[in-house]
């Protein structure tokens, strides 16, 4: 909020200077009002929103340098060790850590929306079965708008909760089919009884031929990546669903903009990219030629970097823990994708190269790893991403709805295109 603190801006040719206020949050920078100078008839530029807060907001915390991130104030190191996924859906969704029956409740919310309307169903067969699972992820989840125009008043809070609820509840049952359709499967359906990551496995992985047994420790494991990826501030695909939500397109749609953002390698995609060159790389004596490369900028390290986190990645030290898990439950700690990756992320950690600009491992360096000694196959590791952080855009977008100051995004630019000029008729050209 305004506190006394003001930054005046000068001009050298003569106009009057402009006072704007410093407006402080409960934690992190201050951050400058400029809000008033749209008046001056300039605009500010910050491509890439180095130094932009794009808006305010009371979800989540992360403080880049110091290496921390917190959900509501809670710090994802407890969340991720005391509590699990739904609760934290919950509390990203409400604000507050539920009370036993709150989370029953919640708990039987989500179960009860976790089918998909049969309909639905035949617009996976629309696609390739060679598809990639988020290109279905954008197509399925938009369509969720044709079928819910019972929720579809963003005005109405109770609207509101019920789409979060649909959204978080069906999310994993549209991965899952998605991955069985490219597979050939039969499509399957959810299992209330499970937990919400144990379901998930259960709609991957099962046949109608036999029961399947779901393994706790590796449903645990998912859980966790669940919980780690459930929020990140204003990420690029937060920003997107935000942004998309401020025209007052429904929740369904501004979602599906949401995971078509989260697709790139960049963002979400990166845990893919990451399996990706480790296969590439191949084994642990070509990571030095690939380091070449990387300092030549011929290629990136995948999983290392992050905009705000010049520090270890909080998420990615769970990871690491998990990981580690994983792999003695499942005896694979030999196994040489995961020697290799700990070579890079040696070698990486020791390099100036990576010292000078701050990279470490982020979240995906190590997600990727314990999703395939899961048996997820590549191609779903995004989608995974995706169902995850569902609650966070729509956490992002109900708090955005809510605000009575909401108003439509719309950046302006630094115009370098053509002057004005007149039409050549084609003979002319
Ligand atoms: N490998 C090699 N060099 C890198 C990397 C990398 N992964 N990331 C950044 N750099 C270099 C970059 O070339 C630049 O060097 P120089 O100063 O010589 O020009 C410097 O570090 C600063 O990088 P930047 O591109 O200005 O940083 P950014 O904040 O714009 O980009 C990033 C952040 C995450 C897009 C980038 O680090 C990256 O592409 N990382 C690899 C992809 C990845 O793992 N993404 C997942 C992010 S975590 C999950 C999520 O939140 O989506």
């Amino acid at each position: 909020m305004e506190n006394n603190r003001k930054v005046t801006l000068t001009y050298n040719d003569g106009k009057d200077n402009l006072e704007m206020p410093v407006l402080k949050g409960t934690l992190g920078p201050d951050v400058v009002d400029i809000r008033s100078f749209s008046k001056t008839g300039m605009f500010t530029f910050d491509p890439g929103f180095l130094a932009t807060a794009s808006c305010e907001s009371q979800i989540t915390f992360i403080d880049g340098d110091l290496g921390q991130l917190y959900y509501r104030g809670y710090p994802i190191e407890q969340l991720a060790e005391k509590s699990d996924y739904l609760e934290v859906c919950y509390l990203l969704l409400n604000g507050e850590l539920p009370t036993a029956e709150e989370r029953k409740v919640f708990e039987r919310g989500i179960m009860r929306h976790n089918m998909l309307h049969d309909q639905l169903m035949s617009l996976f067969k629309g696609f390739r079965r060679d598809a990639h699972p988020m290109a279905v992820m954008v197509g399925v989840v938009g369509a969720l708008s044709a079928f819910y125009h019972d929720s579809l008043d963003i005005n109405n809070p109770e609207h509101r909760k019920i789409s979060a609820h649909r959204l978080i509840a069906k999310l994993p049952n549209i991965a899952a089919q998605a991955y069985r359709y490219n597979k050939g499967l039969p499509f399957s359906y959810p299992k209330n009884g499970l937990t919400y990551a144990e379901n998930f496995l259960h709609m991957m992985f099962s046949t109608p031929c036999e029961e399947y047994k779901v393994n706790k420790t590796l449903a645990l494991a998912l859980d966790r990546i669940f919980t780690l990826h459930a929020d990140h501030e204003q990420n690029a695909s937060t920003s997107t669903v935000r942004l998309a939500g401020s025209s007052g397109a429904n929740p369904f749609a501004c979602i599906a903009a949401g995971i078509a953002c989260l697709w790139g390698p960049s963002h979400g995609g990166a845990n893919e990219a990451v399996l990706k060159m480790l296969d590439e790389i191949g084994s642990v004596e070509n990571v030095p030629a690939f380091m070449e490369g990387v300092k030549n900028k011929t290629h990136k390290l995948m999983g290392f970097g992050h905009r705000v986190y010049k520090n270890m990645d909080p998420r990615a030290a769970i990871m690491k823990e998990t990981c580690d898990e994983v792999l003695s439950e499942l005896g694979l700690h030999n196994d040489p994708k995961f020697k290799l990756a700990m070579a890079l992320e040696k070698i990486a950690l020791e390099d100036p190269y990576f010292i000078e600009r701050k990279l470490y491992p982020n979240v995906d360096f190590y997600s990727g790893i314990v999703l395939s000694a899961i048996g997820i196959p590549v191609s779903m590791f995004t989608p995974i991403f995706a169902l995850a952080r569902t609650v966070g855009w729509i956490s992002h977008w109900a708090e955005m709805i809510a605000d009575p100051t909401m108003k439509i995004g719309r950046p302006r630019q630094l115009y370098t295109g053509a002057q004005r000029r007149d039409y050549i008729p084609q003979e002319q050209r």
